[in-house]
């Protein structure tokens, strides 16, 4: 399994104030923050990124609520990080994510989910360089 895993912190949680708290979960579950910027995605990027879910009926609301305000996004890195970032993550849904999850403790809603997590290392490598160029991810 690869070592680097794509997340960004969405909306409604950078809103709220607990970017520090989602990111010290996230180092103390032993990952490197290994490139991170705060930005805001227009609903034509929101687009983009998630066109994977173009289809899906959630698509519109998903890509406006993705540009309603500022995000961090974040690469990092561990041993398989993939896979246990989505276990520290937990459920898309948070009435369905495990206790002590940073989706059960932080997310609001099925969309206003606090954080993502790629689902694979090819979308893990395809998600990142989306939001950083080879100088802002040198390390
Ligand atoms: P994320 O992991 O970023 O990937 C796709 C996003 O679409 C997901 O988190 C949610 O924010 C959103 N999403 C997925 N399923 C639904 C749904 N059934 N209804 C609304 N939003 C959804």
């Amino acid at each position: 399994a690869g070592n680097r895993t794509f997340t960004m912190i969405k909306p409604d949680a950078f809103e709220a104030g607990n970017s520090g708290a989602i990111l010290k979960m996230i180092e103390e579950a032993g990952f490197k923050i290994v490139a991170m910027k705060a930005t805001r995605l227009t609903p034509e990027l929101a687009g983009k990124f998630y066109e994977v879910h173009k289809a899906r009926p959630f698509y519109a609301d998903l890509c406006n609520y993705m540009s309603s305000g500022p995000i961090i996004a974040a690469i990092l890195e561990k041993d398989n990080a993939v896979e246990d970032f989505r276990t520290l993550i937990g459920a898309t849904n948070p009435a369905n994510a495990a206790e002590g999850t940073i989706r059960k403790i932080f997310a609001k809603s099925i969309e206003a989910n606090a954080v993502h997590g790629s689902d694979s290392d090819e979308n893990a490598k395809i998600e990142g360089d989306f939001y950083f160029s080879q100088l802002e991810r040198v390390l």
